[in-house]
């Protein structure tokens, strides 16, 4: 492979993350581009809320991952091994601190597990959004367990519609079959006869417009399997709400918080309803003058808020092309770069290896955009005292030593990237990063025991 078809291998890449993009029908251009400033901004708060252990506050772990994947396919694929471990080993951990007391029962009732059905959702499609399998979850099959749980509903944890939705979506996104009786259920909602009544009803018109939006956004997931088994009105139910939902926005573009506002674009958009019908421009620019440097409210309201900022919704899982690792470990060659000639346009940075406390500094020069990678490459070619190994997966290339010194699983150390100085973990791995004159980037061995 040339270098040209590697540069085109990874910018093919970067923009598939952002494929359903453009939002409103791509008719406004400028409003495509804040919504990416304002996407990026919102991933890298977000991200940066995980604590030490790899949790998100206030039980939001499931919550922040899902979100981030749905905003950026490529977040969890494109940070550093380490990184990697921490969230997906933490994800199955406390989705483990639930299971394990009723799994270590002999006959298992489902009154005994301390999960609902939404918290369950939650962690279904974060497991799947992980790369995570939810049909053999350490010998459990989650999604037959959430088939077991929806036929409770309602019981004590599991009792309103938003919870309901949550659940299909989770069962629909994993491609479960979903029994008929429990999609006539999502269809017949709280009130048989007032498809958009839900029982928290708070909008302008009686309704609660996040509710209808997470069923509208449940109905359009498995709208083939309704259809499929012949659930009556399908469709005209889920019109009835979608129109709901349109009758409900503000003048000011809104449909209430930004919360409720960005469930509400989340489901308009995912039942395709018409751009004539709503005022989507309107909509979007509301919910992007809502966030303080990337922050919508809290870790619990911005991960609700970032699936939309990907052109993404709690239904588009399935088609949202999530990068995952390949198992098999194909090497590619290493690019061939070619010279920096005098004249070219070339940006200069450091690179600083910190092993034991003790460091290294390198001084790098790069053409003007070239990724971290392409750096360590140049690195490497003129400097014999600097080396490194990656290895190839589709999560990139990840570093698995440098001068020498391997990532050693034995003793969990770790490479990690920081950026400008120790604890600034980088929010990409070698080949999202772009360096600029000037910056100063770290490799530690870290441990992470
Ligand atoms: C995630 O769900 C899709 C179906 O939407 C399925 O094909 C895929 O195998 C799931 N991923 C994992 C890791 O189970
Ligand atoms: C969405 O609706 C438009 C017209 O309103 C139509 O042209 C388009 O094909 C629809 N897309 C999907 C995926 O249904
Ligand atoms: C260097 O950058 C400038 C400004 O971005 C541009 O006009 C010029 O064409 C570039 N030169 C080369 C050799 O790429
Ligand atoms: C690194 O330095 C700190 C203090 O400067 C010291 O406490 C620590 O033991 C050192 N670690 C190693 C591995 O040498």
């Amino acid at each position: 492979m040339g270098l040209q078809s590697v540069t085109l291998l990874i910018l093919g890449l970067v923009s598939y993350s952002y494929a359903s993009c453009p939002i409103c029908g791509g008719v406004d251009q400028e409003l495509d581009e804040q919504l990416r400033t304002v996407r990026d901004l919102a991933v890298n708060w977000l991200a940066d809320q995980q604590n030490v252990d790899g949790s998100w506050p206030d039980v939001n772990t499931q919550n922040a991952i899902l979100g981030l994947q749905l905003a950026d396919q490529s977040w969890l694929a494109g940070q550093g091994l380490g990184e990697r471990l921490l969230t997906k080993e933490r994800l199955e951990y406390e989705l483990m601190q639930y299971l394990l007391p009723w799994r270590s029962k002999r006959r298992r009732p489902l009154k005994d597990l301390e999960l609902g059905g939404r918290r369950l959702g939650q962690y279904i499609l974060a497991l799947n959004a992980s790369c995570i399998s939810a049909d053999d979850f350490y010998g459990l099959n989650l999604n037959s367990l959430m088939v077991r749980l929806l036929k409770q509903f309602p019981e004590e944890n599991f009792n309103n519609y938003f919870q309901y939705s949550f659940a299909i979506l989770s069962l629909c996104s994993s491609e479960t079959n979903i029994l008929k009786k429990a999609l006539v259920r999502l269809a017949r909602g709280f009130d048989a006869s007032r498809p958009c009544v839900s029982q928290f009803g708070l909008g302008n018109s009686g309704h609660s417009i996040d509710t209808l939006s997470m069923q509208v956004m449940a109905m359009v997931c498995a709208r083939g399997q309704a259809i499929d088994k012949n659930v009556p009105n399908w469709d005209s139910i889920l019109s009835t709400r979608v129109q709901c939902i349109m009758d409900d926005q503000n003048d000011d573009g809104s449909f209430g918080n930004a919360i409720t506002t960005a469930l509400a674009i989340q489901a308009l958009t995912a039942a395709n309803a018409s751009l004539t019908s709503w005022d989507c421009v309107d909509a979007v620019e509301f919910l992007l003058t809502q966030h303080t440097e990337g922050d919508f409210g809290g870790v619990g309201s911005t991960a609700q808020i970032i699936p939309i900022l990907g052109c993404n919704n709690f239904g588009s899982l399935q088609n949202a092309a999530i990068t995952c690792p390949l198992h098999s470990t194909t090497v590619t060659a290493t690019p061939i770069l070619p010279p920096i000639q005098p004249g070219d346009n070339s940006t200069t940075f450091q690179v600083k290896v910190v092993v034991n406390n003790e460091t290294e500094t390198y001084s790098v020069t790069i053409l003007t955009g070239e990724n971290l990678y392409y750096g360590m490459i140049r690195l490497a070619d003129v400097n014999s005292d600097f080396t490194f190994e990656t290895s190839d997966s589709a999560f990139g290339q990840s570093v698995d030593a440098i001068n020498g010194v391997a990532d050693d699983a034995d003793n969990s150390l770790y490479w990690t990237i920081h950026i400008g100085q120790e604890g600034t973990y980088a929010p990409k791995g070698i080949e999202g990063l772009y360096p600029s004159e000037g910056e100063v980037y770290l490799f530690i061995l870290t441990d992470f025991s």
